[in-house]
């Protein structure tokens, strides 16, 4: 077996996952078109020259942009189903999604409309691929966290649907200490948590995730390699990293695939995962991301089997749910 198949092949999870990032330009401009909503560019290709980033707020302003074309509950279940039939080829088997609900709430479209199209195509997906799924719903941080209290409220009458908060958007100027009440709100609630940090932001702001938002998980956390100490705590509590490669290299985050800190994470013996993030602004999808690692960083067998295997124990299955999948 070479590497690529044996990484293309093995079945693995995906925890790190906006399924607003994962809308394709075609789809966009067809979902644009059936709801008479104007795009800024005339073609796909015009679109797609835009994905050039220098870091993550370029790419921020895109996202917003293109998940505006999103109205109606068929649009999210679109959106969404066409992630799960995506992935499926990629030996993906469980997914942990996050949404933006202020992302659509902010232009009147509700909470309960997104919610309805994701959650359906999700329980969809289920009985079809046997992929089972987890629902996050993410606070933009750089909103309030008045706006983030309010976001909860709405989402009171779906808990039953909703695993897990998380925490994105502009990260630097935004730590997560300004989200310390919300996320005590929601872990009362029960729900699991996790919140983006030290993607661009400092060591500092990990200490807070850990520290102040008592986070179960790390999104990203590729900063965290810069203090010795902020390593130890995050492996004597056996927190997983949901690391991002080729999201990584398209907003500056890396420089080169030859330097990616994933393999530095794992000698660390840190639980650290592979994740698309964003794969229709990032140029790809699972497979592709492992495909990267494998041709630009050196990666061993041993090391792939282990980021498979970390991404089901950094899931929130419960431990008969995993076993059922290996
Ligand atoms: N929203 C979508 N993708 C994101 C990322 N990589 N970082 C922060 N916020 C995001
Ligand atoms: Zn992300």
């Amino acid at each position: 077996h070479s590497l690529l198949a044996l990484a293309h092949e093995m079945p693995k999870t995906e925890l790190h996952l906006h399924i607003e990032g994962t809308f394709e330009p075609e789809l966009m401009f067809s979902i644009a078109k059936r709801n008479s909503v104007p795009l800024k560019y005339q073609t796909v290709e015009e679109l797609k020259s835009a994905y050039q980033f220098e870091n993550l707020q370029d790419f921020l302003d895109l996202y917003y942009q293109g998940m505006s074309v999103l109205l109606k509950e068929q649009d999210f279940y679109d959106l969404t189903m066409a992630y799960l039939e995506r992935v499926h080829r990629d030996n993906v088997v469980h997914v942990e999604i996050f949404f933006d609900p202020q992302g659509h709430t902010s232009r009147n479209v509700s909470f309960e409309t997104q919610i309805n199209g994701i959650y359906r195509a999700l329980k969809d997906g289920e009985s079809k691929f046997g992929m089972t799924f987890k629902l996050i719903m993410s606070f933009l941080r750089h909103l309030s966290e008045e706006d983030a209290f309010k976001t909860l409220e709405q989402a009171k009458p779906y808990l039953d649907w909703i695993d897990g908060v998380g925490l994105d958007s502009s990260e630097v100027g935004n730590p997560p200490l300004n989200f310390k009440n919300v996320f005590e709100e929601c872990k009362k609630l029960g729900l699991a948590v996790t919140a983006h940090a030290g993607e661009e932001g400092p060591p500092e702001y990990v200490w807070q995730a850990i520290d102040t938002i008592k986070v179960d998980r790390i999104d990203h956390g590729n900063r965290a390699l810069e203090e010795a100490d902020l390593i130890a705590a995050i492996k004597s509590r056996g927190l997983t990293l949901t690391v991002c490669p080729l999201s990584n290299l398209k907003l500056c985050v890396v420089s080169d695939m030859k330097n990616h800190p994933i393999r530095t994470m794992l000698k660390f013996g840190l639980n650290a995962t592979v994740n698309s993030d964003d794969p229709a602004y990032f140029g790809g999808y699972m497979n592709d991301n492992y495909t990267a690692l494998i041709q630009g960083s050196g990666i061993s067998k041993i090391e792939l089997y282990t980021l498979a295997c970390n991404s089901f124990n950094g899931s929130w299955l419960n431990s008969e749910q995993k076993s059922k999948h290996l």
